[in-house]
C-alpha cells in the first residue's frame, strides 16, 4: 500500500469540482483542504490542539528553514518533526525549491543543484534533489515536494523551456533517492506560462508515476486570467486518481477558482499572514480590525463562525487589542482566519457533494468583495 492514497468520491457534474479523501500515516482528511503553515514547524502563535479544533488535518512546513535551523539531524533526533512540533495529523514539506529560488542574486542554480547564503548567518549552503530528499527523509514528513525551481514572472521561453527540463531531471533524481515506505513524493508541474512547456511537464512527471501532482509556478505575479487558463490546460492532462496541488494559493476566490479547475489542496501564508497584519477573513472580504467602524462593534467577527475568537470576542475588543499591539488580537485573527478556510473549504466540499458547486460560486463571487481581498 503506497503512503499516500486519493480517493475520488465526488466530481461535481457541472464544473470540474471534486471532493475526495486523501489517506496518509498520520490520519485521513477530506478534500478539497487547505493547509496552514507552519514555516519554521510552527503556525505562528497557533497550537497543534488548537489547530486540531479548527479543523486541519494537514499542515504545511519548510525544508528550506528547517534545514537552516535547527537543521534536519536536529529534527531526526528528536524523533521526526510529527514528534518534535507535537503534531500527530499530517504534514507536507515543501522542497526549498521556492524558498531559495526566492533569494534573488544570493544564489547560483547548476545542474547538481543550488549554492545559496543562508538569510540567517550569510554561510554557504547547498541544496539538492537529494539533499532535499534526505532533510525531507529526516523529519519524516507524510507528504514530500520534489525539488524544483518556481520559474518567476516574466521568463522567456528559452529560460522556461531550460528550468523545466531541468526540474524534470530533478524529479527523477528525487524519486530515485527517497526511498522511505512512510513517505508519499509528489512531482510539481513546472512550464511558466507556456501551454507546450506545461504539457511535456506533466507528460515526463507523469511517466515517472508520482502518489499527487502539484501545478508550481503559478500566482507568482502574473494576471489571474493567465493564471487560470494556465491552470486549467495543466490540470485537465493530470491523472484523475491522483491528488492535485495548487502551490501557494490561498485567498478566497482563488480557492473557489482552483477548485472549479479540479484542484484539491492548497497552502498559503495568506491566512495568518493578514492577521498579524490585524485582519479578518470574511464571505464578504477582508476586515481592517484597526477601522473607526468597529469601535462600538460587539458582533462577533462573523456571526455564523464557530471559532474561539467568534465564540468569545467582539469586533471591539479585537479592534482595542490590534491597537494596542496585543499579541492575543492577533492570535484570535489567526485562529478566525484558520477557521474560516477549513469552513470555507467544507462548504465548498458539501456543494459539490450535492452537485450545486457552479451555484455556490456565483453566490460567493456575488457577494465576495474582491477590492478588499
Ligand atoms: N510554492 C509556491 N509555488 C511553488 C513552486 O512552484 N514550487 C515550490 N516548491 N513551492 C512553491
Ligand atoms: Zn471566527
Amino acid at each position: 500500500m503506497p503512503a499516500i492514497t486519493y480517493e475520488l468520491i465526488k466530481q461535481d457534474e457541472a464544473t470540474g469540482a471534486r471532493a475526495g479523501i486523501i489517506h496518509t500515516p498520520h490520519g485521513s482528511f477530506p478534500t478539497p483542504i487547505f493547509m496552514p503553515v507552519g514555516t519554521q514547524g510552527s503556525v505562528k502563535g497557533v497550537s497543534p490542539e488548537e489547530l486540531k479544533e479548527l479543523g486541519a488535518g494537514i499542515v504545511l512546513s519548510n525544508t528550506y528553514h528547517l534545514f537552516l535551523r535547527p537543521g534536519s539531524q536536529l529534527v531526526k533526533e528528536a524523533g521526526g518533526l510529527h514528534k518534535f512540533m507535537k503534531w500527530d495529523g499530517a504534514i507536507l514539506t515543501d522542497s526549498g525549491g521556492f524558498q531559495v529560488f526566492s533569494l534573488g542574486d544570493l544564489r547560483k542554480i547548476t545542474e547538481e543543484g543550488v549554492t545559496f547564503r543562508s538569510h540567517i548567518d550569510g554561510s554557504r549552503k547547498f541544496l539538492s534533489p537529494e539533499v532535499s530528499m534526505q532533510v525531507q527523509m529526516d523529519i519524516g514528513s507524510d507528504i514530500v515536494m520534489a525539488f524544483d525551481e518556481c520559474i518567476p514572472y516574466p521568463a522567456d521561453y528559452a529560460y522556461t523551456k531550460a528550468s523545466t527540463e531541468r526540474t524534470t531531471r530533478w524529479a527523477k533524481r528525487c524519486k530515485d533517492y527517497m526511498t522511505s515506505p512512510h513517505q508519499g513524493l509528489f512531482g510539481i508541474v513546472q512550464g511558466g506560462m507556456f501551454k507546450d512547456l506545461r504539457t511535456r511537464s506533466v507528460q515526463e512527471l507523469v511517466e515517472l508515476d508520482f502518489p499527487g501532482y502539484a501545478v508550481g509556478g503559478l500566482s507568482v505575479g502574473e494576471p489571474k486570467d493567465l493564471m487560470y487558463d494556465m491552470l486549467d490546460h495543466t490540470v485537465e492532462q493530470l491523472p484523475k486518481d491522483k491528488p492535485r496541488y495548487l502551490m501557494g494559493v490561498g485567498t478566497p476566490d482563488c480557492l473557489v477558482e482552483g477548485v472549479m479547475h479540479g484542484i484539491d489542496m492548497f497552502d498559503c501564508v495568506f491566512p495568518t499572514r493578514v492577521a498579524r497584519n490585524g485582519t479578518a477573513m470574511t464571505w464578504q472580504g477582508r476586515m481592517v480590525m484597526k477601522n473607526a467602524e468597529y469601535t462600538h462593534d460587539f458582533r462577533p467577527l462573523e456571526e455564523d463562525c464557530d471559532c474561539y475568537a467568534c465564540r468569545n470576542y467582539s469586533r471591539a475588543y479585537i479592534r482595542h487589542l490590534i491597537r494596542s499591539n496585543e499579541i492575543f488580537g492577533l492570535r484570535l485573527l489567526s485562529l478566525h482566519n484558520l477557521r474560516f478556510l477549513q469552513r470555507f473549504t467544507r462548504e465548498m466540499r458539501q456543494a459539490i457533494m450535492e452537485d450545486r458547486f457552479g451555484q455556490f460560486r456565483r453566490e460567493f463571487l456575488d457577494q465576495y468583495n474582491y477590492n478588499s481581498k
